[in-house]
């Protein structure tokens, strides 16, 4: 009664009431048992209440459960360490391993990367996607291309400038990957030359699309960002909070594309949700910058211990239950079931994205269309609920958004647990939509 939710009008929203979760599934106040498919907001990486995870919040909760982010703690050392030899790409040898800036989530992360990227190269303008989601906050917000920015049009960041997405499933240009000719790529080059390369601090892109609708990435596009940002003097940033942490079978899905960023933004899997973090990795010369200039920037609850020592248990326990390696395997495997109990659905237009983390885009029957509108009629509205409540009913957690059904369950599901879902899903939008 006196909390408000995120995202909807108040009196519409009927919140479900979970009283415990364990590994995929979560137990509702009135004893019904929901699979979680889309790991919450593709946060519950190794599922819910993972044990070693636990012990190690527990642990540091015994010892010193906070001191301000000026001071250091053994575990925050340590998780320092273990993420700059992970997001440079160095592994365990010897190199050049940057720096983390630690914060509560990925918003928090993204408005630092941006004021750090603004820092290092003295410009303002930052290039993003208008399908893209980056977070809540206002400069977040202003990055994130999608119609999520516009409850705060007129008070926008200024300084952003997007470009279209390389949305292959309906090509803004008419064409067809692979045989297109990259015009998604040559656009972002014209926008760099129109606005003025020497004005541009960075370009934000999503590691792996999510979101925005798990839009993939033509192979050569990232190679071309890392080019167009090396010959400019852009610094370039892979927003990875929610395709980080093994989701896409890597630990960050950008390094699948022989690319290295200057940044990199996480949360999400980062703590697996236990405790609330994200983070910034960035490269040795952004943190050399720094070495004898304020670092213009803090939050009283950075790097919290509590914070550290859950990612810590999180990255041990993806490296010792070879999550990368299960998602390589089961990926594929989740993706094909998909294909077989929905692919001759007539609403069902694209099944796509990177292992788990998957997007079914629902569209007209025999069309392209999309089969909710963006300005949404009272009729799509209800068969949006109705598709909402059959997945309910069918015992099944699934984040949707627009017209995307998003399939992204924790990393550690079992196959019996996956087929499940995916049965329950195939129920959910048939019956759903009629
Ligand atoms: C790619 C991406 N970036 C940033 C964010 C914002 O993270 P948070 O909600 O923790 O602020 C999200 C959230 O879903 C996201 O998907």
């Amino acid at each position: 009664m006196h909390t408000l939710f995120p995202w909807v009008a108040q009196a519409s929203h009927v919140p479900l009431t979970f009283v415990s979760g364990a590994g995929s599934w979560l137990t509702a106040e009135e004893g019904k048992t929901y699979l979680d498919f889309s790991s919450q907001l593709m946060v519950t990486n190794l599922g819910h209440q993972h044990p070693h995870v636990l012990a190690g919040i527990a642990a540091q909760l015994q010892t010193l459960s906070f001191v301000q982010p000026a001071h250091l703690t053994p575990i925050r050392e340590k998780l320092g360490e273990r993420l700059s030899r992970i997001a440079s790409g160095v592994g365990d040898g010897q190199g050049d391993l940057g720096k983390v800036f630690f914060t509560t989530g990925g918003a928090e992360a993204i408005e630092n990367a941006i004021k750090m990227a603004r820092m290092v190269t003295g410009r303002q303008k930052i290039l993003t996607r208008y399908r893209a989601y980056h977070g809540a906050t206002t400069g977040a917000l202003t990055l994130s291309g999608d119609a999520r920015r516009h409850a705060i049009a007129g008070s926008e960041m200024p300084g952003v400038i997007r470009v279209e997405d390389p949305y292959c499933y309906r090509c803004p240009w008419g064409q067809t990957f692979p045989t297109c000719d990259r015009l998604c790529i040559s656009h972002i080059e014209r926008i760099i030359d129109f606005e003025g390369p020497t004005s541009i601090a960075a370009i934000v892109m999503e590691g792996a699309s999510g979101s925005s609708g798990c839009i993939p990435y033509p192979p050569d596009y990232w190679p071309a960002l890392r080019r167009l940002a090396d010959a400019n003097g852009i610094v370039l940033i892979s927003d990875e909070v929610m395709s980080g942490f093994c989701r896409t079978g890597s630990w960050f899905a950008v390094h699948q594309t022989g690319v290295q960023p200057d940044m990199i933004v996480m949360a999400k899997g980062l703590t697996c949700g236990t405790v609330p973090m994200g983070a910034v990795w960035v490269s040795e010369q952004t943190a050399t910058f720094f070495e004898d200039k304020p670092l213009q920037a803090g939050l009283t609850y950075g790097a919290h211990p509590l914070g550290c020592a859950a990612a810590m248990a999180c990255l041990e326990t993806y490296v010792v239950e070879a999550i990368n390696a299960r998602v390589q395997r089961l990926g594929p495997l989740l993706r094909q079931a998909l294909h077989a109990g929905l692919g001759g659905h007539p609403a069902v237009g694209d099944i796509r994205g990177k292992g788990f983390l998957l997007c079914i885009e629902l569209v007209k029957p025999g069309t392209q269309e999309p089969l909710f509108s963006r300005q949404m009629t009272a009729d799509e509205r209800a068969l949006q609920q109705r598709l909402a409540a059959a997945f309910l009913a069918a015992g099944l957690i699934v984040f949707m958004r627009l017209h995307y059904v998003f399939v992204a369950p924790p990393l550690v599901i079992s196959e019996a647990d996956m087929a499940h879902g995916v049965s329950r899903l195939v129920r959910g939008i048939c019956e759903g939509l009629g």
